[in-house]
């Protein structure tokens, strides 16, 4: 039925009381990007704007809104792990998305013990 499309060009506003963008791709899996900061403190954070892009050669990768820790981290080591939050680590992962300072170790913070970076050791 032509009444239930909702054309949204985001220049011209949309019209709602909230922005329908986040929403437009659901459901969707939350990337859990795991980095290193250039002083060795350990950042974890939520990210559902993520997605694997390439198969050959493999491209993972995430996008901030604005210049947070984990991006900051990814640009100083080259480096950051790719993860994807199941449902029995969801009460962990809300831990992980406050805004601490980077002085924060966010696995001790969630009760999470990191493993060594093996495969899914991504370099940016
Ligand atoms: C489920 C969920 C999904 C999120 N997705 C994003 C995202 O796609 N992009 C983003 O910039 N922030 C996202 N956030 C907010 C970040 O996780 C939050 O700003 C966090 O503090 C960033 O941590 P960092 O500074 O250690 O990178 C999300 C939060 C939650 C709970």
């Amino acid at each position: 039925m032509p009444e239930d499309i909702h054309f949204y060009e985001p220049a011209s506003g949309h019209g709602l009381a909230h922005d329908p963008f986040n929403a437009l791709v659901a459901p969707r899996p939350i990337g859990w990007i795991s980095s290193r900061s250039r002083d060795g403190v350990l950042n974890l954070a939520p990210y559902s704007f993520f997605n694997a892009f390439n198969y050959h050669p493999p491209i993972v990768g995430f996008s901030s809104i604005g210049y947070k820790d984990s991006v900051r981290n990814a640009e100083e080591t080259g480096e950051f792990c790719w993860n994807l939050v199941t449902r029995s680590l969801s009460e962990a992962m809300n831990k992980t998305c406050a805004a601490v300072g980077p002085e924060v170790d966010e696995f001790a913070l969630s009760g999470l013990a990191p493993k060594p970076p093996g495969l899914s050791r991504c370099r940016t």
